[in-house]
């Protein structure tokens, strides 16, 4: 069976970087002993101080974005070179919460390129918007999946994650409540068709964690994971 992944994104929290510290020191100590890989997505100012704080430890660092190209005048933008140099190895990028402010997939294309390029992993986010059928799920879900890798080779593949979250299940829009698994699940299994391991991620809780973990090649988890109680357990259940 293949080994899961939980990504743990902390989306714009926490507020200081002590309270970085104390959350990352508990999902090391619980990621040595994790049976699968343990990725934290800090935001940009912690990433270089949690990779230090990961070191040795097994626990993988990703940026929540990533710029286009490795260096330039781009006031405000992070490029993956410098992610990958201060220790990440991951970029999640097309998170919906960037799709939202602007982000189109020919944008997240070219992150994609400029993230493997760089070196880094790539966690690629989809979802469709509106809670339709399975099928039209799977058709705006893929439509991104085929647009984010458009003229990505073949042989990097491997490097991509998919993280299918859809967007009306993730907490932060008004309202949200997690995906029914059985829906998810149909989903998954199409979008997992071209090889690349899929995670859920969506209102995932330490409560609800096991009932996403036999149907995906793991789970991206946004809320939860700034509770030191609630990602022990989310660890806990790989
Ligand atoms: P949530 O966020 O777990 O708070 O719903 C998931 C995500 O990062 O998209």
């Amino acid at each position: 069976m293949r080994k899961k992944t939980i990504v743990f994104n902390w989306k714009m929290k926490p507020e200081t970087v002590g309270e970085a510290w104390r959350i990352m020191k508990a999902v090391v100590a619980a990621g040595r002993k994790a049976r699968g890989d343990i990725v934290v997505a800090p935001p940009f100012v912690y990433v270089a101080e949690m990779a230090r704080m990961a070191k040795g430890s097994g626990v993988e660092i990703a940026g929540q974005n990533c710029f286009t190209v490795g260096a330039g005048a781009f006031t405000g933008e992070v490029s993956p070179t410098m992610l990958k140099d201060v220790g990440a190895e991951y970029a999640l990028i097309g998170h919906s919460e960037r799709r939202a402010l602007g982000e189109d997939d020919k944008f997240i294309n070219k992150k994609v390129k400029a993230a493997i390029e760089a070196g880094l992993k790539v966690i690629l986010a989809v979802g469709e918007k509106k809670k339709e059928s399975v099928r039209e799920a799977v058709k705006a879900a893929g439509g991104q999946v085929r647009q984010g890798l458009a003229g990505v080779a073949k042989e990097n593949y491997k490097k991509v994650i998919l993280a299918y979250e859809p967007v009306w299940a993730i907490s932060t829009s008004r309202g949200a409540k997690e995906a029914e698994p059985e829906y998810a699940g149909k989903v998954m299994t199409e979008l997992g068709r071209r090889g690349m391991p899929v995670l859920y991620g969506g209102s995932v809780t330490a409560e609800n964690v096991g009932d996403y973990m036999p149907l995906a090649d793991g789970v991206l988890v946004g809320g939860a994971s700034l509770k030191v109680e609630a990602l022990q357990k989310i660890i806990n259940s790989l």
